[in-house]
């Protein structure tokens, strides 16, 4: 079984992040990739998206598919694929780090770190920035766990 790492960015539909409806999609999608074994987690900056998946390549793909032609986001936009050894997600089935509800400290290290328009944290356009930033929010996530981490629903 060959493992990849799949990062992707793209710009959620106004109402996904306006209601309940992305908690219940972070709900329904740690649920398939635990039992698909893929982990990862999803970054939402404003109207942004950034998301890391990691597991077998075959399911990753096949999820990527899908993902692309969901309706709740759009300008879905390949960031990178790659074979890997050593996952860096492997403890969440999917996890959803939303900038703008982190604490003063963490955001304020954030903005610090990167390019920021109008308060929101901008996704970076060079690849290790874009790794930067993805273990930068799974550090943060660490130091304040939420019960989403614990679901296994
Ligand atoms: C930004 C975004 C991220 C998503 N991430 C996942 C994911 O990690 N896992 C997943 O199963 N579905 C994810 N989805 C939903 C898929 O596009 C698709 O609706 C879902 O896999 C279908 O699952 P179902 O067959 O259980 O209904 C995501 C959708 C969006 C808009």
């Amino acid at each position: 079984m060959s493992r990849c790492r799949l990062i992707y960015s793209s710009i959620s539909s106004k109402e996904i992040v306006s209601n309940d409806a992305i908690k219940a999609l972070v709900k329904r999608s740690s649920k398939n990739n635990l039992r698909d074994k893929i982990t990862g987690l999803l970054l939402l900056s404003g109207d942004r998206f950034l998301q890391v998946l990691e597991g077998d390549s075959k399911a990753v793909n096949r999820l990527y598919g899908k993902i692309y032609q969901d309706s709740r986001h759009r300008e879905v936009e390949l960031i990178s694929f790659e074979s890997i050894d050593v996952p860096y997600f492997e403890t969440w089935g999917m996890r959803l780090v939303d900038l703008y509800d982190l604490p003063t400290h963490p955001r304020q290290f954030l903005m610090d770190k990167y390019e920021h328009l109008d308060g929101d944290i901008q996704i970076p356009s060079r690849l290790h920035e874009v790794f930067s930033l993805l273990l930068d929010a799974k550090a943060l996530c660490q130091s304040n766990p939420t019960p989403q981490d614990s679901s296994t629903e």
